[in-house]
């Protein structure tokens, strides 16, 4: 149950396992490949937060040079799983303690040769990972090691690293400076090999030692890698010196120490599926890895690649959030503090369209900057470029960073971070969405027009239901906060007033709150997607694929085939039924769930989980397990999208992982969090007996555990 693994390895596998076996600790993420992999098997140390653009190019996240890199040869012949066919294979993960494994058996000259390994990126030293090596044969035999830093790397939009410099004054390492901003990012490594030759060819840079194999006798070594981003190298030197003292065994209990730590408040216990509990846990490990230090977010494909320019998405506010809210207030607050910091971007952003306020980035940076790119899909038929409306229009984005900020200050009952950047994150907010709405005189109503809602294939819609509701709940949440700031804090009130003229804000939303235009429904209340959606052409997901012409082509913008048609990309309707859940009866739900659920492609990785959430909410539980399985084992199947249009868009999905969390909480255990009370209302599939999770709420820990017919929520400490 804690552990994933495989006894097979065809190169057609390659990509998928990168993703499915990545380890990683929130700074820093390395690809699931084998000791041996090099660049073209997509092999990636991606940094969070790290950012490098090259003129012409998309700007993306960077990877740094692959300090893991070993292979073994017996007589010239090189031990590599992509040339080789082994005899016996065994690829594993540890979910508890975030270790990689693998043990490979190869038959040369009818001897075995078995090579093992294990790695692993500190959840304790953030900056340390580790590697052990082993070489067993059947005979005696001599067999070369060359193990070092490759420095020809996996990159989408590089070269990041134009020019670097070898160092070799004790063990073997690279320093280099990225090509925009100069960040400076040292890589050092050490192994416990004597007496190697040093091996400098045109991409690796490392050692190299003959080892006398006896009969069924293991050699080991082990090397210790020290990676730092701006550090003076005398600092990384030390740090290196000190962990390699320490050695892979103390590094390693260290490690495990830290994922014990996380796991004892993150786990969530199911009982009667058992493949429910292994895809849970792993959706839970993804999140782990992917824990955010200060004021950083986490990217749209975790710290699996470069997918996605290594942007932050709404993907991490709505999806990913809720974890961390409920295991790690902590990390929480650094999602919400990412978007304080990135404030200035977004007014840029709202000022380079002509509006106020705050337009946050739909692709986001380390600034804020918004590097979604104009022309983000390319055309499978024409090999042209398409120009698409996501950053330009997608609104939304803003009115999910307040819905964000809310749910935390509620949750943590944390109201400092409205003193320190929050409510001017909200108020501004709310001034975007105020300069964004147009007025109708005949109709007396304001609306929001030309956006794209989550679902993508329509672009440049009037009023989309979510949007509007979304910008409703902003001047809501604008109007708490700016009452709640009078009474607790006159003073900060006070100084943004005379900043911001919030008074004048304020008056603005009485004024407009009321009228905002609400969408259609049809007498059997489904709500409109957007104006004019009811009269596409009104057809099935099935029916629209056989109308393709190219397995790839893209199904959006104005010449794909779902643009004159019902069919959308992903939940949109349905998420803000999700989200706003108690604003809506269940005839609603029900009705909107069955007229949408047809007419939806599940093109997006998110859209499962908000079908699963509204599923569970109208008692469709068998309906809700399938999204939650879906949700929960998307990198363990690797069945997702890889491309849109000619654009490559795989790697891990933390949003999906994120949604089959909020499913087990919000959906099957039905958790609800209200003015400082904890309420549960099971709802479990059939089958499942019974789940027990714990989590922070406000100032204290609980654990919560629901069978069928039982439920308990316990105090278990309060926090000081
Ligand atoms: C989805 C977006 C999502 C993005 C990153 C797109 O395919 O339509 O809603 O934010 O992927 O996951």
């Amino acid at each position: 149950m804690w552990w994933i693994s495989d006894y097979h390895h065809q190169p057609t596998q390659t990509v998928h396992y990168g993703n499915k076996y990545v380890i990683g600790n929130g700074i820093y993420g390395y690809r699931g490949t084998l000791d041996e992999a090099r660049a073209e098997d997509q092999v990636g140390l991606n940094i969070s937060n790290l950012y490098d653009g090259l003129p012409g190019k998309w700007r993306e996240s960077v990877n740094a040079w692959n300090p893991f890199y070993t292979e073994v040869y017996v007589q010239g012949i090189s031990l590599n799983i992509s040339t080789q066919s082994p005899t016996n294979h065994h690829q594993k993960l540890s979910l508890k303690h975030g270790l990689h494994q693998r043990r490979t058996t190869y038959r040369i000259n009818d001897k075995d040769i078995t090579i093992e390994s294990e790695r692993f990126i500190s959840m304790h030293a953030k900056n340390t990972m580790a590697l052990r090596y082993t070489i067993t044969a059947s005979d005696t035999l001599d067999v070369e090691i060359k193990t070092g830093i490759d420095t020809l790397i996996w990159e989408l939009n590089g070269p990041h690293f134009k020019e670097f410099e070898h160092l070799s004054a004790n063990g073997i390492g690279i320093t280099g400076s990225t090509q925009e901003c100069k960040h400076q990012v040292t890589l050092l490594t050490k192994t416990t090999l004597d007496d190697t030759q040093v091996v400098k060819d045109d991409s690796i840079f490392g050692e190299t030692k003959t080892i006398h194999l006896t009969k069924n006798e293991s050699f080991h070594f082990t090397k210790i890698i020290i990676l730092d981003v701006n550090k003076p190298l005398e600092q990384t030197q030390e740090t290196l010196t000190n962990q390699f003292d320490k050695g892979y065994n103390a590094l390693r209990k260290d490690h495990q120490h830290a994922w014990n730590a996380l796991w004892a408040i993150s786990d969530i216990l199911i009982e009667g599926d058992d493949d429910a509990q292994h895809a849970l846990r792993y959706s839970i490990y993804h999140l782990m890895i992917l824990t955010p230090d200060k004021d950083k977010s986490i990217p749209a494909r975790g710290l699996s690649g470069q997918v996605y320019k290594g942007a932050i998405f709404w993907d991490t506010e709505i999806f990913m959030l809720p974890f961390f809210l409920h295991t790690n207030p902590r990390a929480a607050k650094a999602l919400i503090d990412y978007r304080i910091k990135t404030l200035p971007g977004a007014q840029a952003k709202a000022k380079h369209y002509g509006f106020e306020g705050a337009f946050y980035a739909w692709e986001s940076h380390e600034n804020g900057q918004d590097v979604c790119s104009d022309f983000n899909i390319t055309d499978v038929f024409t090999n042209r470029d398409v120009r698409t409306y996501f950053k330009d229009k997608q609104i939304h984005i803003s009115g999910d960073i307040v819905y964000a900020m809310w749910h935390y200050v509620n949750h943590t009952n944390d109201t400092s971070i409205l003193l320190n950047g929050g409510a001017d994150v909200i108020f501004e907010v709310a001034r975007f969405y105020l300069s964004y709405l147009k007025y109708d005189f005949t109709t007396d109503v304001y609306e929001a027009l030309d956006v794209v809602g989550p679902d993508e294939y329509h672009e440049r819609v009037n009023n989309n239901a979510f949007t509007n509701k979304l910008i409703a709940y902003v001047f809501e949440i604008a109007l708490k906060v700016a009452s709640h700031l009078k009474t607790q804090s006159p003073t900060t009130y006070t100084k943004l007033n005379e900043h911001r003229k919030i008074d004048t804000i304020l008056e603005t939303i009485t004024r407009v709150h009321t009228k905002l235009k609400a969408p259609t429904k049809t007498k059997s209340q489904v709500i409109e997607q957007f104006d004019g959606y009811f009269a596409l052409e009104d057809t099935r997901v099935d029916v629209l694929k056989t109308r393709l012409v190219h397995p790839q082509e893209y199904w959006g913008t104005s010449h794909g085939v779902a643009y004159p048609t019902q069919i959308i990309k992903q939940a949109d309707v349905v998420t803000m039924l999700s989200l706003f859940s108690s604003d809506y009866s269940t005839d609603i739900k029900q009705a909107n769930y069955d007229y949408y659920h047809p007419r939806t492609e599940h093109g997006s990785s998110l859209s499962a989980s908000m079908y699963g959430l509204l599923a569970c909410d109208i008692n469709r539980q068998d309906d809700a397990y399938d999204y939650f399985m879906k949700s929960a084992s998307i990198d363990l199947t690797g069945k997702s999208k890889q491309f849109a249009g000619n654009t490559y868009i795989g790697g891990t999905h933390p949003a999906a992982s994120g949604g089959a969390y909020m499913l087990a909480l919000y959906g099957f255990a039905g958790l609800k969090t209200s003015n400082g009370t904890l309420s549960v209302q099971p709802r479990l599939p059939k089958h499942i007996k019974s789940m027990q999770f714990k989590l922070h709420y406000q100032e204290a820990l609980y654990t919560v555990t629901i069978t069928h017919n039982d439920t308990q929520i316990k105090k278990e400490s309060t926090h000081e």
